[in-house]
């Protein structure tokens, strides 16, 4: 009989919460985004409920209408590297653009993340979506959205191909006979390609998971075929179980196409919770929450989305404004998302921004009735796992406490965790090393 399929969960660091002014709320750390112990009892928290992994999401532009969060946060290699030396189990997933950065220093990183963790290591894959981080990187203009996923792919490659510099056994350390690698485990990569030229090899050898684990966050066409050659695991959002179960299919036919095991990438579904003693504590918790957001610092909220467009000049009880294309450079599948939202519900500017800054929880009420959401959404396949994140400041520590429990006890989730790597709570295969080993 084969085993029961179980989902997977990883929770977010977002500040506060995801709800942009829950920094305001009375049970809040005013200033989580950059304080370490908070950090570090939030994984410890992921941890003690037996969570695959934490996932740190980043940017690389601000703006004085940036949300809090933004203006002032851990970046997430560093804080992965610090997180590492508290934890035992969970996996540590961070962001990291190939927008802007180089294969070289990304590899190494990363490598050095899966070494320091014993092979707990994920990267976010992102092309960053913001236009104002070319002016962070001597840049004098943002590729766009269809040369971001070309130059992604080719770096991709670069980095993977550097992960497989070293087999496994190479470095033999013989103090007898003076020997400390192996010369034929050791391989140069000579990348020559339209966007990098990369000789290699790496200075650090291969990583207790092969290699660390990839995610890809970003829904677009592009994006999923990034996602269904190279990662494995997605990062992604939808608003409805069809929306969900439409993307996971696509996902895996496009798996199945590349000739990959539909069961070798993992979908997670972002989603946000809240748990209450029943449904209507928990929309009580929402409301508090949502009250603390202004209509003007929702407007900057959605703003951001569309290349911080300026949402005041239109008015607030009319029909949501036509863009054009607006946001196509950006965040392409979200702000698609959003018009097409507004359009179909014959939503006002006011109620869109306020909905995007303070969105209602996916899952809410009792323990067993988010414990509900989640199972149908994992049984129905729109989803193989989630990410957790809290829709009020305080609510996973409940999720943890009160929510897992019951995922376990209908078989949906681990008791413990495997083994002692991402890669087998994710129950993925070792990856072979092009060369050998
Ligand atoms: C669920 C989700 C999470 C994302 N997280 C990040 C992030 O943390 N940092 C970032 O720079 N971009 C992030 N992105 C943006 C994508 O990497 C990408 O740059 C942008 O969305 C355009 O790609 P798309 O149209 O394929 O979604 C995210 C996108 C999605 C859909």
């Amino acid at each position: 009989m084969s085993e029961k399929r179980q989902l997977r969960l990883g929770t977010i660091l977002h500040g506060a919460s995801g709800n942009m002014s829950a920094w305001r709320h009375p049970a809040a750390v005013a200033d989580a985004s950059i304080n370490f112990e908070f950090v570090k009892q939030t994984a410890l928290k992921a941890e003690e409920g037996k969570l695959d992994f934490i996932f740190v999401a980043d940017g690389l532009y601000i703006n004085e209408k940036s949300i809090p969060h933004f203006l002032n946060r851990f970046e997430p290699l560093t804080v992965l590297s610090a997180l590492a030396s508290v934890t035992h189990r969970l996996g540590l997933v961070g962001t990291l653009s190939t927008s802007y950065s180089d294969p070289f220093t990304t590899a190494r990183q990363f490598a050095s993340l899966d070494h320091l963790s014993n092979g707990r290591a994920g990267w976010n894959v992102v092309t960053s979506p913001l236009e104002g981080s070319a002016k962070n990187f001597s840049r004098t203009q943002h590729p766009e959205h269809a040369l971001r996923y070309r130059i992604a792919d080719e770096y991709l490659d670069v980095v993977k191909g550097l992960w497989d510099s070293w087999e496994e056994d190479a470095f033999v350390r013989n103090k007898e006979s003076g020997q400390f690698f192996a010369p034929e485990k050791l391989h140069a990569l000579n990348h020559q390609g339209d966007f990098f030229q990369v000789a290699g090899p790496l200075n650090i050898g291969r990583t207790p998971q092969g290699r660390p684990i990839v995610f890809q966050a970003g829904a677009s066409e592009d994006g999923k075929k990034l996602a269904a050659k190279h990662a494995d695991a997605i990062f992604t959002h939808h608003e409805t179980l069809a929306e969900a179960k439409a993307f996971y299919r696509d996902v895996k036919n496009q798996l199945e196409a590349q000739g990959r095991e539909a069961d070798s990438l993992h979908i997670f579904q972002g989603v946000s919770v809240i748990v209450g003693k029943d449904a209507e504590d928990a929309e009580q918790q929402y409301q508090t929450t949502a009250a603390l957001v202004s209509v003007s610092d929702a407007l900057n909220y959605l703003g951001r989305y569309f290349e911080h467009h300026d949402f005041s000049q239109y008015p607030l009880d009319e029909p949501f404004p036509d863009l054009g294309d607006l946001g196509q450079n950006s965040f392409r599948s979200t702000t698609d998302e959003i018009k097409r939202n507004a359009r179909e519900r014959g939503l006002t500017l006011r109620q869109v921004a306020l909905e995007a800054a303070s969105p209602r929880p996916r899952f809410s009420g009792s323990p067993e009735e988010v414990a509900d959401g989640l199972q149908r959404w994992f049984e129905d396949r729109a989803a193989d796992g989630f990410i957790i994140q809290g829709g009020t400041p305080d609510t996973f520590p409940r999720f943890v406490e009160q929510v897992v429990p019951v995922l376990q006890a209908r078989g949906l989730f681990r008791t413990d965790y495997p083994g002692t790597t991402l890669r087998e709570s994710f129950g993925l295969a070792q990856p072979d090393n092009r060369y050998g080993k």
